[in-house]
């Protein structure tokens, strides 16, 4: 995802100048930030940040209406927080970025793990992932409209295809990596009830897995809410099972070693959300970070939180 955001915002790019903007929120991930703000200062164009609330972990519209012009060229933000979990109203985004006249570029990296996911309900013009996030292989996806993508013109050898999308395509292709994707998205549809088509049964299973984490996201907070000197970062609303905790007078670092030893993990970071991580009074280094999947059960829920009793008693 990173690498094809670069891409992306150079292609991008080379049609803005001064006095066009760009909007990044300081609750995503770093590689749907630099991106765009080194494509904006070749081009002379200007950055804007839409912030979000860190008491609350909330993004809302009103945060990204709040440096909306009508010179904004493209708005990035995130479907889902990898760092606190927050999903943000990316529709409300959408369409008020629409109305400026400015493009939409979504980062749907950590959602995309843990939700069904509806690129065109979100109004994203682009949204991208990656497949190791999903129990698949080491590539990156981007999703946009044919009819957008004709109309871009990414940097490529002379002989290679023009056509779309392998215009976008460099070098010779991943085939083992396009064959390992294609396969993890029909495990997960798999998962989803039989019969029916593949889209409708991969909804069907992220929203098992979706309901399958929330059950135990809910058991983990309240063994959290139990133990003494415990922050949750994680608090908005609307989020993924992911949750960015701190403890009193105990280093972040310390507790991901010594569950570590336990065999469970759970590290400690700013997991390159490094703007969200320094919004939330965490500096660059960030705090422990608890995640899940779907193949994530209540045992190892337990051991979490027997390591961290212990570790907290200690
Ligand atoms: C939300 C988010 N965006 C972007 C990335 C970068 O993705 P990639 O590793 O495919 O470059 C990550 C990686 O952890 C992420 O969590």
């Amino acid at each position: 995802m990173t690498q094809l955001t670069f891409d992306t915002a150079r292609t991008l790019a080379a049609g803005w100048g001064p006095g066009d903007e760009v909007v990044v929120t300081r609750l995503d991930h770093d590689a749907n930030i630099r991106p765009w703000v080194l494509a904006a200062q070749a081009a002379g164009a200007t950055v804007r940040w839409a912030d979000f609330d860190p008491a609350t972990g909330e993004l809302t519209a009103g945060d990204v209406a709040a440096v909306l012009s009508p010179r904004t060229r493209l708005v990035a933000v995130t479907a889902a927080s990898n760092l606190i979990g927050t999903r943000p109203p990316v529709r409300a985004v959408a369409d008020l970025a629409h109305a400026a006249g400015a493009l939409v570029h979504v980062d749907g990296v950590h959602l995309t793990a843990h939700a069904p996911v509806d690129v065109a309900a979100f109004g994203a013009d682009f949204y991208v992932c990656s497949p190791y996030k999903f129990l698949g292989p080491h590539c990156g996806v981007l999703a946009a409209a044919p009819t957008l993508l004709e109309g871009l013109r990414p940097q490529k050898l002379l002989p290679s295809s023009d056509a779309v999308p392998e215009r976008f395509e460099l070098g010779t292709l991943p085939y083992e990596l396009l064959a390992g994707t294609t396969a993890a998205v029909d495990f997960l549809a798999s998962l989803g009830p039989e019969p029916g088509d593949r889209r409708s049964r991969l909804v069907a299973a992220m929203e098992a897995v979706a309901g399958h984490e929330d059950r135990l996201r809910a058991r983990i907070e309240a063994g959290l809410a139990a133990l003494p000197g415990v922050t949750v970062h994680s608090r908005a609303a609307h989020r993924t099972p992911t949750l960015l905790v701190s403890f009193a007078g105990r280093e972040p670092g310390d507790a991901y070693a010594y569950l570590a030893d336990r065999g469970v993990f759970a590290p400690a970071a700013s997991f390159y959300a490094l703007e969200a991580s320094r919004r939330l009074g965490l500096g660059d280094a960030g705090a422990l970070r608890i995640g899940l999947a779907p193949y994530v059960d209540d045992t190892d829920v337990d051991r979490l939180l027997d390591g961290l009793a212990a570790f907290l008693t200690t």
